[in-house]
């Protein structure tokens, strides 16, 4: 699949958004920021885990939100973050973000606006609920 321009998806349960993930991780390379945007449960870390797989990691991906950062090294290594915690941009400075960028690897974020105007994400992931309880709109944007 091609993810260059915008892409609009829908997954009608978590393996769905799992694989869409999965596929997505294809166009990813090292340095990239993927910033994920979608409330509480909406799927974030599921996407996540499917970005994981199609990097060649397997490990399984949990919601790093007490860490802020779990660490995967696959192909390509995985940053994930979980800035939902996160009172601002000088926080991520104070963890070493820019070193991330230049470790090899991609950084996925989920909470990103929590850290908005800081750093620029390469693509953005959007994802909402859809009509079903279990069905998700997913919209994956190049910004850069
Ligand atoms: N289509 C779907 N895609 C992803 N998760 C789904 C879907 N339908 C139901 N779910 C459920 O929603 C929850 C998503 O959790 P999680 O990925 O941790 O969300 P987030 O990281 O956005 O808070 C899980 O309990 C999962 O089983
Ligand atoms: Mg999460």
């Amino acid at each position: 699949m091609d993810f260059s321009k915008i892409t609009e998806l829908t997954a009608q349960n978590e393996c769905e958004t799992e694989k869409i993930g999965e596929d997505f991780a294809k166009s990813l390379k090292a340095g990239d920021i993927v910033a994920m945007y979608g409330g509480m449960g909406m799927g974030k870390t599921a996407f996540t885990r499917g970005i994981a797989r199609g990097l060649g990691i397997s490990d399984r991906v949990t919601s790093p939100t007490y860490a802020i950062v779990n660490e995967y090294y696959g192909n390509l290594s995985l940053f994930h973050f979980d800035l939902f915690r996160l009172s601002g941009a000088d926080e991520l400075f104070d963890i070493g973000f820019d070193d991330y960028l230049t470790r090899g690897g991609t950084c996925v974020i989920e909470w990103f606006e929590n850290a908005e105007g800081a750093y620029s994400p390469d693509y953005e992931v959007h994802i909402s609920q859809g009509i079903d309880e279990s069905e998700r709109k997913i919209i994956i944007k190049k910004v850069k």
